[in-house]
């Protein structure tokens, strides 16, 4: 079992597979980023490697995103390969490239979907994530539920650019069974624009959605980072997850792993070790454990409080989500 300095179990991994992505939305990144090399990521095989004995080690449940998942060439395989000793891993994804890999996905055995999309309108999203790509992710968002796939649609509410749209996502949930979960603006966009996270707290988001909707509060697993809802009579559900204003720290069970092999014991934080590093420079397994076991004993107990004043405004896309 994998615990740190609070006795926390870690049974989660959070991989992020690559940097790249072919949107660029203003609350995660600027328009001109500078993408990692491909020999600066973890391989296929460094994954492998690294996660079969963390998997020994008790995580049970995998997180896949990015970036955006779906560019990095050989994703396939590796999903699969995971899957030989992962049974529960789940995928974050932008929507653009998913369409045409959800039968593949179904095969694997791999349901469960969070898709990001912050607009229903099309020239909204070309301004929010500056690509005209919204008939794309709308075609996967109906695909992922014509293969009755479990999706979660992502929406970043954003002061002044989509909060008039609250009313029309939660109505998405009447006829299909999806969640809706509303996010709290967090300050990780490399400082692609100014951040308004204190402006639309889930509290306000909350009594606005109230304004048209009965909601009842449905159970949360204690680890999960969204309050979830139920509109009466909705197939779906509508949540909120208050990841600015809130700390997740007390019941936090994971760990994230960055493109190029940072492990993060917060997202707020920093790398805390470079497992690339280690296994390019001939670690065994035991070495490397052993490293994540010291690293987990340094975690701190709320992380967010330890290292938000640092303010170091990384791109989500570099940190995973
Ligand atoms: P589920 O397990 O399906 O609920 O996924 P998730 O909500 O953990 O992951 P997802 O990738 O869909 O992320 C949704 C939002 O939650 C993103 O904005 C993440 O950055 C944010 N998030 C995920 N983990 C944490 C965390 O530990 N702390 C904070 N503050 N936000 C987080
Ligand atoms: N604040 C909140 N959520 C963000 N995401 C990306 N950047 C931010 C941010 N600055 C979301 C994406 C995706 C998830 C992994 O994180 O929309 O759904
Ligand atoms: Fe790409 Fe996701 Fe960042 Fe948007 S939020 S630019 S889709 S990584």
């Amino acid at each position: 079992m994998l615990t740190d300095a609070h006795n926390r179990i870690i049974n989660y991994i959070r991989l992020a597979v690559t940097d790249r992505c072919n949107l660029r939305c203003t609350y995660c990144m600027p328009e001109q980023m500078q993408f990692l090399q491909r020999k600066e990521l973890l391989t296929n095989e460094e994954i492998l490697t690294l996660l079969k004995p963390l998997a020994a080690a008790g995580i049970n449940k995998l997180r896949i995103t990015g970036g955006e998942p779906f560019l990095r060439k050989d994703l396939m395989p590796l999903l699969a390969a995971l899957k030989e000793f992962i049974p529960d891993i789940s995928i974050t994804t932008n929507g653009v490239l998913t369409q045409s890999f959800i039968p593949q996905l179904k095969a694997l055995g791999i349901q469960k979907i969070n898709l990001s999309l912050d607009t229903l309108h099309r020239d909204r999203f070309l301004e929010i994530t500056r690509r005209d790509q919204f008939p794309a992710v709308m075609q996967t968002l109906h695909s992922l539920l014509e293969h009755d796939m479990q999706v979660k649609l992502n929406v970043v509410i954003m002061a002044g650019v989509n909060t008039d749209e609250l009313p029309a996502f939660a109505a998405l949930t009447k006829h299909t069974p999806i969640s809706v979960r509303f996010i709290e603006e967090m300050p990780f966009n490399g400082q692609g624009h100014s951040f308004s996270g204190n402006q639309w707290n889930y509290l306000r988001i909350l009594d606005t959605l109230q304004e048209f909707f009965p909601l009842e509060k449905l159970p949360d697993a204690p680890q999960a980072t969204s309050i979830t809802y139920q509109i009466p009579g909705h197939q779906g559900q509508v949540g909120v997850i208050p990841a600015y204003s809130r700390t997740f720290c007390g019941t936090c069970n994971r760990l994230r792993i960055t493109p190029t092999g940072g492990l993060k014991t917060c997202l707020y934080g920093g790398d805390v070790l470079n497992v690339r590093d280690l296994l390019r420079n001939g670690a065994n397994n035991a070495f490397i454990m052993n490293e994540i076991r010291h690293a987990l004993g340094n975690r701190a107990i709320d992380g967010f409080a330890a290292e938000r004043q640092n303010q170091h405004w990384d791109s989500m896309s570099v940190i995973g989500g």
